[in-house]
């Protein structure tokens, strides 16, 4: 167990991208969803999801924690590598531990704020004092002073932007490499939002986050990495593809595409 956490720690340090798409396309119950996505997307950096509502931007998350696998009728082609590793023949159990997952509405368990954490500890035979994480991951996401007195009660009663505080602190418990995140920030109000920008900002040191959002100006102020999927047409079909991969700066000040300048600039007039 210690020689298998030792390989990953010190493959993860080598400066190798944290996941390779190679040729990945997904359709449901045959419908091409997202066609021919090529991308690495580095580790320890932000890379920010962005293209209209339908270009496969959700598909493409759930592909790099093999979320996809529960939906039937899904069809999957190419390849994903998580740090040089097949993700796609890895035991699913492994990936869940590696690769963390926050949703677009904040969804706590209906249990206490500490067990929301202490839970998913337990399930993976957390061996450290559990006490001791939970404050840990709570400080990580800046929720701990605000929770300290009320670790007993139950989360649900805690605002939209806590709560979506304490999912990413109980991803964080779990120690993982990746966090990948859809829409995180959409169910919250702008101050809340931006807490978890600032927060997201500084995880991105120690972390590898992959973030999809639809508020370009969020992208702007996180990303360092941004990936533009736009949809097309073919008889009659919409689909999506990977239209522009490239530093935040590229992609919103000189896109190499006309379909990304198009769609940078009518989302910020
Ligand atoms: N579980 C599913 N079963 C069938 N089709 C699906 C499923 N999930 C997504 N699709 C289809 O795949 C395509 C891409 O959907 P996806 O949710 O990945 O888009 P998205 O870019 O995340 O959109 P949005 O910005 O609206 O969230 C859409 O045509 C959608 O209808
Ligand atoms: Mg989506």
């Amino acid at each position: 167990m210690n020689t298998q956490m030792n390989e990953v720690r010190s493959e993860s340090e080598v400066n190798i991208p944290a996941f390779r798409l190679e040729n990945m396309s997904i359709a449901y119950s045959g419908n091409v969803a997202v066609s021919g996505v090529t991308v690495d997307i580095p580790q320890k950096q932000l890379t920010a999801l962005i293209g209209p509502s339908g270009c496969g931007k959700s598909t493409i998350l759930r592909s790099l924690c093999r979320l996809n696998d529960l939906i039937p009728g899904v069809e999957i082609s190419g390849r994903v590598e998580l740090f040089r590793q097949d993700l796609r023949q890895m035991e699913a159990i492994t990936v869940h531990r590696r690769v963390g997952m926050v949703f677009q509405r904040p969804n706590p368990f209906p249990k206490s704020i500490y067990e929301n954490i202490a839970l998913g500890l337990r399930v993976n035979g957390y061996r450290g004092k559990i006490d001791e994480m939970v404050e840990r991951s709570l400080q990580q996401v800046a929720l701990w002073d605000e929770v300290k007195d009320r670790l007993r009660s139950n989360a649900l009663n805690l605002s939209g932007g806590q709560q979506q505080r304490l999912c990413i602190a109980r991803a964080l418990a779990l120690q993982p490499e990746v966090i990948l995140m859809d829409e995180p920030c959409s169910a919250l109000d702008p101050i809340a939002s931006l807490r978890i920008d600032n927060l997201l900002n500084q995880l991105k040191q120690f972390y590898t986050l992959v973030v999809v959002t639809h508020n370009l100006q969020q992208a702007a102020r996180i990303a360092d990495q941004v990936a533009f999927f736009n949809t097309n047409r073919a008889e009659g079909r919409i689909y999506g593809t990977l239209a522009e991969f490239g530093p935040v700066v590229q992609v919103f000040s000189e896109p190499q595409k006309q379909e990304t300048y198009d769609y940078v600039n009518a989302r910020s007039n």
